[in-house]
């Protein structure tokens, strides 16, 4: 008998389309099987202004294939510049879903990101005021910090500081990697919720780094050990609210990615949903897939879920390219390593 599984149809709660060519090559990845997601702002320049956040809404829309309903929620990008009453105008108008902060040098185009914290603490008690949530980038960036605890050195010196400050902040703790960022998102009560990534459920450090360097498995914040990708596992098939999907599928060029200095980022939105379906099964928490992809996204954001479904169909191993191609160069699509048996079917 065919085994078949129908969900609301998924979001993803953050995602990298890029600009140009590259936008016009991965938009359509995502808007086949998803009905939204939170764009990330680091373009260069990045989207710092309510009119950068509509003209690159613009630009997305206008790349999307025909007849596509896929909506993309604007963020824009905090910087120690940015106006308190650009960005609540830009909320007020629907213009923009969340504002993201990114540690000055913590990651890919961070350079305009937050060095001193206290000269976000205005933007961020307007933040509070008018419900718009902060999406965190949570790694400290300091060279003294082994980067596999930069995560869990930034929750106990600058997340939990913040929240203490701005009391009413609603705050994503975005694609967390350790057992340290699971325990203090779920006790952050309803207004801290937490993203996933498709990747760190799959692939931990040695991933990466055994047997040879495999620069297509490096992203930031960077896979940690087995227990903290098991720590993950538990989390994104628990069925708790705080824990919901965002892929931070980031395109990078073959070329950007295998260099000396190559780029961090993993492109799964290709075949993120017959991944994840994969690892649910594995996991006997299939019937907890539509709360990660469909219902605690929407529930944390405050927006309905979708009434629109996707049905997944278990069969023979799926077969997906191994790369895409953009104007750019060649994207190699994440290799979860593993047979993919369920496709998206409608
Ligand atoms: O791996 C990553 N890639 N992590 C980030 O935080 C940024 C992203 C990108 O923009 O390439
Ligand atoms: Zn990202």
């Amino acid at each position: 008998m065919t085994q078949t599984l129908t969900l609301r149809t998924p979001d993803d709660w953050h995602l990298h389309l890029r600009d140009g060519a590259m936008l016009r090559a991965v938009a359509p990845e995502t808007a086949r099987h998803f009905a939204r997601a939170i764009i990330m702002p680091n373009l260069v320049p990045p989207v710092v202004t309510g009119a950068d956040a509509a003209a690159y809404r613009d630009r997305i829309l206008a790349a999307l294939p025909k007849g596509s309903g896929f909506t993309p929620l604007m963020t824009l990008y905090l910087t120690e510049d940015t106006d308190p009453a650009d960005l609540a105008q830009a909320h007020a108008d629907g213009l923009i879903t969340a504002v993201k902060l990114y540690p000055a040098g913590a990651t890919t185009n961070s350079a305009s990101g937050v060095t001193n914290f206290d000269k976000v603490r205005p933007v961020l008690e307007t933040m509070a005021e008018i419900g718009c949530p902060l999406c965190v980038h949570g790694e400290v960036v300091d060279s003294d910090i082994d980067i596999f605890d930069r995560e869990a050195v930034f929750i106990e010196r600058v997340l939990d500081p913040i929240r203490r400050a701005t009391p009413g902040l609603r705050v994503v703790m975005e694609h967390i990697t350790t057992m340290q960022g699971v325990e203090y998102a779920s006790e952050g009560g309803p207004e801290l919720g937490a993203t996933i990534t498709t990747h760190h459920l799959v692939i931990n450090r040695n991933h990466i780094l055994a047997g040879g360097i495999k620069p297509h498995y490096y992203c930031l914040p960077v896979a940690k050990r087995e227990e903290h990708r098991l720590a993950l596992r538990r989390a994104a098939t628990s069925g708790d609210p705080t824990f919901f999907l965002g892929t931070d599928s980031a395109p990078h060029t073959d070329a950007n990615k295998l260099l000396p200095c190559g780029c961090a980022g993993c492109f799964t939105a290709t075949n993120t949903l017959s991944i994840l379906a994969e690892v649910f099964e594995q996991d006997g928490a299939l019937d907890r897939l539509e709360s990660f992809t469909s219902l605690n996204g929407p529930k944390f954001y405050r927006l309905p879920p979708n009434e629109s479904t996707i049905t997944l169909t278990k069969g023979a191993p799926v077969t997906y390219p191994d790369h895409i191609d953009t104007g750019d160069g060649p994207v190699t699509v994440f290799d979860p390593l593993m047979p993919l048996h369920w496709r998206v079917s409608t």
